[in-house]
């Protein structure tokens, strides 16, 4: 198949670029404006694949999404490209309205025009897959499990915009009978995540000599999910889950924030000891908590998993493991992201 695939030099996005190159047939168009969050070196691997190609382009620009869309003429789109950092989202919050709502809206408005061009066989197997968060839902407290009937109850400007979004695809379901499937996942990490998430923005700082910031007490809860888990459950929903259906995705992998940097530190002190010989959990730092932090998220995955026979592949502690691993090895990937992007980190998450 054709599959379009917005953000695809993104974290998430170049894993399912990769993915599809190395383990499948379909040929892949990687849509991607390139933000400060996009990098191409994450697809290096692959560009040479003829079944690969790359256009630079603004999904807010329906001109541009038309043209890609009518070069291409994609089976599937898988629709990825959005502001994804909460943190920037308290900062910054049009950026996170634009893209992720109106870029939504246009990347729908342009799928259609182009699905109502098809012959019948064709408009029943096109399908338009928005890859959201399971932010959308809130936050739960001690006990629970969002599942896909969950009413939405999002808390931060970024998963406000992510509900939209959510919304709008949906909508152009109902009313308009575009095929369409929503995954909702929790948090995900892995190899070519942006440097300022928690886990990488850890590993970094612990290699630098830096304080390791962890919000309040570090109590929130989590779900993790190994990327490249989640990239093969993306590939089942659009491959074939169930036409107007929500999927959510996680782990299984429930842990609180400062468990999750204790391990990133355990596994350092293992893997490159500090100079000093004492342990990176030292440099944890408790910083004032972010505003409207929710507290935890935990995912009812079992409809992906009984539906389209979908299970992670890794636990937690095989996953960060691989993970640290991967920074220690790709220093060279990392390092200019940091420089580059030093004057405006803020926090972690
Ligand atoms: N990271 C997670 O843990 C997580 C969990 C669940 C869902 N999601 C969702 O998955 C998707 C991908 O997340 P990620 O972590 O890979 O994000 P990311 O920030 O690493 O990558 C986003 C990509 O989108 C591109 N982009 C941004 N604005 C664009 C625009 N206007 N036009 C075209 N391209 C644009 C960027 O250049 C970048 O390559 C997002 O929609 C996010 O909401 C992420």
């Amino acid at each position: 198949m054709r599959i379009f695939v917005t953000g695809g030099a993104g974290f998430i996005g170049s894993a399912l670029v990769r993915h599809l190159i190395d383990d499948t047939e379909h040929e892949v168009l990687n849509f991607d404006k390139l933000t400060y969050a996009g990098t191409l070196s994450t697809v290096e691997r692959v560009a040479g694949s003829n079944r690969y190609r790359f256009v630079q382009g603004d999904i807010c620009d329906a001109t541009a999404v038309r043209a890609a869309i009518a070069e291409f003429r994609p089976e599937v789109i898988t629709h990825l490209a959005a502001e994804s950092h909460v943190d920037r989202s308290i900062d910054g919050p049009g950026a996170f309205v634009q893209t992720n709502v109106v870029g939504t809206y246009t990347m729908l408005a342009e799928a259609r025009a182009h699905w109502l061009t098809l012959d019948e066989a064709a408009r029943a197997a096109f399908r338009f897959h928005h890859i959201s968060t399971d932010e959308v839902y809130g936050s739960l407290g001690a006990e629970g499990l969002f599942t896909e009937e969950t009413p939405y109850d999002p808390r931060s400007p970024y998963s406000a915009s992510k509900a939209a979004s959510d919304h709008l695809v949906s909508a152009w379901g109902h009313t308009y009978g575009l095929p369409v499937l929503i995954t909702n996942c929790s948090n995900n990490y892995g190899p070519y995540h942006f440097p300022e998430k928690l886990i990488p923005l850890m590993i970094v700082k612990a290699l630098g000599g830096e304080p390791l910031p962890v919000y309040g007490a570090g109590d929130q809860v989590r779900d993790w999910l190994y990327v490249e888990d989640h990239v093969r459950a993306l590939r089942a929903v659009f491959e074939r889950g169930q036409v107007g259906r929500t999927y959510n995705v996680g782990g299984h992998n429930e842990k609180q924030n400062i468990e999750v940097v204790r391990t990133v530190c355990a596994i350092l002190d293992r893997l490159r000891p500090r100079a000093d010989g004492a342990s990176y959990a030292a440099q944890i730092t408790s910083v004032a908590d972010r505003p409207g932090h929710d507290k935890r998220y935990a995912i009812d995955a079992s409809r992906i998993g009984d539906e389209l026979g979908w299970q992670p592949r890794e636990t937690f502690e095989s996953g960060i493991e691989k993970t640290v691993r991967w920074y220690l090895d790709n220093e060279d990937w990392w390092r200019p992201l940091v420089a580059a992007s030093a004057a405006e980190r803020r926090g972690a998450a």
